[in-house]
């Protein structure tokens, strides 16, 4: 594992470095193990360790024949050699070159055992913390004040919510930043009608009153010249501070940030009012911003704007591409106001990370921004922005997700509409619940369904917004892995056991006779591997994937080994296996904002 800034994934996060035993991942550290052995032959060559799928063997290292190439040795040999010096003691009853190259690896079981019972008393479950501390900022959500919260704001705040929960558990100190759109134009338009409606100043505005309202400024804005006259002076009395035109300004925003604020809790989303730091806050730095592009010889102007020309970017006809932080008329636009969020990110927040939660369609600019942040100076050497893009969420026709009128869905409705819907499925599985509890788990895992559907696909790709699938009692969703959970819950219920105290005081490792209990094991033995990886990529659908095989595991278990009636020898270890898996959903979750409930 790499130390310093950059681990060999590319990601900005350092992994964990731990070769103490119980509390790495498993995959972690065996890699740790066979590593001197691969470095004997060359330094810091990657053993290439994977899970192996053929019988009886746990992990094969395939490291050997890329380096057999680079080496110019065969990769028998090679393997033959690592087998002989690699100091994997305790850890495999097996290890062997095949005639390919590959290092077979079997583990131990009486290490196994040992090992998952030390990593079952662990609070963290085996998730270890990072090697160092790391300040992130996270950008997401981020949506523009003049409309109501939209489906279109879903990605971003669902994905960069996991993220914050990810980073923060690994011991990252992370600062959310909603850079909402409370700035521009469209607000002068906003003031005026406000002003003209006569709901300037009173609290006749309510929270539901914010889209129908904004409809009809807009309309109004479109039918008047008089009144885009009119917004476009407010906007500039509200650009130079008038009190009076910033005082209404300041409502509108906060029933705006009211509203958002609305929306987040109900989807169990971490940011709250504080973390609104948006456009209008960089106000005062923007010819600051321009002025230091300037002192650095930066500027070139180019049709009366004001432009950078990063090297390296280039339009369809190979010409240079500018990236416009002034207007010809002045006015500064939503690049310069990121240069300015970038300064402030990398200067006064002190950011190791800079992470944007943004769609795909955003890359250039982010691209561009960062790599005028970088001319200018103003990201530190070694330190980082990240964009972390995604693609669209579709309808099933797979065009832009609309309601059937062809509207966008908002926000609120669409999670009404998922709890709505999570009841009634509810309610056919599991009628004896009491109806207090039937809405708190219809409200989890409403909300748990649409995360999960966004989580669990890669975020790099559109995803098709279908109903149906993300609240399936089967397959990848999250109604699927909360139910497995319940299941396991229920075990202990029946059994009037307490899971948390058979986990806590692990003392008797479990025996691990069958291959079925083996196999669930290794699975719980990767949490960590799957963490990192998750962390490492800023890519939540590998811990869902994770989540996802390790339920299979767990059912194949179940129905091959009986628990509440099995042999006392065996009992315990396999109580303490459900206890682990249970945990482990329910943290797994609870990383990606799915709350697991105990019952369903
Ligand atoms: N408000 C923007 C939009 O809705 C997203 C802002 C993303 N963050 C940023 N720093 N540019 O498109």
């Amino acid at each position: 594992m790499e130390r310093g800034g950059r681990s060999r994934s590319g990601s900005p996060f350092p992994c964990c470095s731990r070769d103490d035993g119980a509390m790495a991942g498993l995959l972690a550290l065996v890699a740790a193990r066979l590593q001197p052995a691969f470095d004997r032959l060359e330094p810091g060559a990657d053993p290439v360790l994977r899970p192996s799928g053929q019988p009886g063997v746990d992990f094969q290292a395939n490291g050997a024949l890329a380096l057999a190439k680079r080496v110019g040795r065969p990769p028998a040999d090679l393997a033959a050699e690592i087998v002989a010096t690699a100091s994997l003691g305790e850890i495999c009853t097996k290890v062997e070159a095949s005639p390919k190259g590959f290092v077979n690896l079997t583990l131990d079981d009486g290490w196994l055992a040992a090992t998952l019972a030390a990593t079952a008393a662990d609070p963290r479950l085996g998730r270890c913390l990072a090697e160092r501390s790391l300040t992130v900022v996270v950008d997401y959500s981020s949506p523009n004040l003049a409309k109501e919260m939209h489906a279109g704001h879903v990605r971003t705040t669902i994905i960069g919510d996991a993220l914050c929960r990810l980073y923060a558990d690994a011991g990252h100190r992370v600062i959310r930043e909603n850079h909402v759109g409370d700035w521009g134009t469209q607000f002068g338009m906003l003031i005026e009608y406000l002003l003209e409606s006569g709901d300037a100043g009173r609290e006749a505005l309510s929270l539901g009153d914010l889209e129908g309202f904004y409809r009809q400024a807009r309309a109004a804005f479109d039918a008047s010249e008089e009144l885009q006259d009119r917004s476009r002076s407010r906007v500039v009395l509200l650009q130079s501070g008038d009190p009076d035109t910033v005082a209404l300004w300041r409502q509108y925003v906060d029933l705006s940030v009211a509203h958002f604020t609305s929306v987040y809790h109900r989807l169990g989303v971490l940011l709250q009012p504080e973390d609104v730091v948006g456009e209008s806050f960089y106000n005062d730095l923007l010819p600051v911003v321009v002025a230091e592009l300037e002192d650095k010889g930066l500027l070139v102007e180019s049709e009366g704007a004001r432009c950078v020309f990063p090297p390296g970017f280039a339009n369809r006809e190979g010409q240079p591409l500018p990236l416009i932080v002034q207007k010809s008329d002045g006015g500064y636009n939503y690049a310069t106001t990121d240069l300015a969020a970038l300064r402030d990110r990398f200067g006064r927040l002190g950011a190791d990370v800079a992470v944007y939660v943004v769609g795909a369609p955003q890359a250039l600019h982010f691209q561009m921004v960062f790599a005028v942040g970088r001319l200018a100076g103003w990201i530190p050497e070694g330190k980082e922005p990240v964009h972390v893009m995604f693609g669209s969420m579709l309808g099933a026709d797979r065009k832009m997700f609309k309601t059937r009128a062809g509207d966008v869905v908002k926000l609120a409705e669409l999670v009404d509409e998922a709890v709505e819907r999570a009841a009634a499925a509810v309610a056919a599985k599991s009628p004896d619940l009491p109806d207090g509890e039937a809405q708190v788990v219809a409200e989890a895992v409403g909300v748990g369904a649409v995360k999960y559907a966004d989580l669990s696909t890669d975020r790099a790709r559109d995803y098709v917004f279908d109903w149906d699938r993300m609240l399936a009692f089967d397959g990848n969703t999250a109604p699927y892995l909360q139910y497995a959970h319940a299941r396991i819950r229920s075990i202990f219920r029946r059994a009037g056991l307490d899971a948390a105290g058979l986990l806590a005081g692990a003392a008797a490792p479990p025996v691990l006779a069958s291959p079925a209990e083996r196999d669930l094991a290794v699975a719980l033995l990767d949490f960590d591997t799957a963490v990192a990886a998750t962390i490492g990529t800023d890519s939540p659908h590998k811990l869902c994937s994770y989540l996802f095989d390790l339920a299979g595991v767990f059912t194949a278990f179940y129905e091959s080994c009986p628990v509440l009636r099995a042999p006392a020898e065996v009992r315990d270890g396999r109580l303490l296996l459900c206890a682990h898996t249970a945990g482990v959903l329910s943290a797994g979750l609870g990383l990606l904002g799915i709350t697991a409930p105990e019952r369903m």
